[in-house]
């Protein structure tokens, strides 16, 4: 017999939820807080087609509100550095978010992409439509492996070759910044609204 002696699991990508307690009011403010970027601004397109999208660092922006998903965000991404067994110490860190806010209407989606340069990448979620079916306002993650069409035929779950979600208002998703994610269309009548933001380290001055 052959005895197995180790079993790693090689460049695996992690993908983290986090939940805000309690969000129906947080999420109002948010929503008011978008409301009135939206009416004072056309807003920018990046790789949202059919939405607005603010323009500038939305956490540039000194409310209570923000503030707090502010501070959120931060706490999820050195929770994500710790789980990931990062070594470098906390104060070593400059931690740079670029968060904007986005609203997509019916129809509206994002186009398949990634956020180069940045090290983690997330998503709040704020205010999605009631009752969504199917892919309605999924967000879903591409394997960055190559040439797993191949595995398929294992159906092993690891090396499946893209995984979708439906996060609920009040959640976080928070993934590595190189893996290519995209946003089925909003079937729904109802805004989507969600905050995304990326988030890049630089060494701290000492
Ligand atoms: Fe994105």
């Amino acid at each position: 017999m052959l005895e197995q002696t180790r079993y790693e699991k090689l460049f695996s990508t992690p993908v983290f939820r986090f939940q805000v307690p309690d969000p129906v009011a947080f999420n109002e403010a948010l929503l008011e807080e978008g409301n009135r970027m939206r009416a004072g601004s056309g807003g920018a397109s990046k790789s949202n087609r059919g939405g607005w999208h603010s323009e500038g660092n939305l956490f540039d922006r000194d409310t209570d509100c923000v503030n707090k998903l502010r501070d959120l965000a931060t706490e999820a991404i050195f929770t994500a550095n710790e789980k990931i067994g990062a070594q470098a110490p906390r104060e070593a860190l400059a931690l740079k978010i670029f968060a904007w806010m986005n609203a997509n209407p019916k129809g509206a989606f994002n186009a398949p992409h990634t956020h180069p340069g940045a090290h983690w990448s997330g998503v709040y979620y704020v205010a999605q439509p009631e009752i969504e079916t199917g892919n309605s306002g999924m967000i879903e993650f591409i394997d960055p492996r190559t040439d797993l069409p191949n595995w398929r035929i294992l159906q092993a779950p690891s090396f499946r070759m893209k995984k979708k979600l439906r996060p609920e208002p009040g959640e976080m998703v928070l993934f590595p910044s190189y893996l290519v994610h995209w946003v089925y269309p909003n079937e729904s009548s109802e805004e989507r609204w969600s905050i995304a933001f990326n988030a890049t380290f630089r060494k701290a001055r000492k």
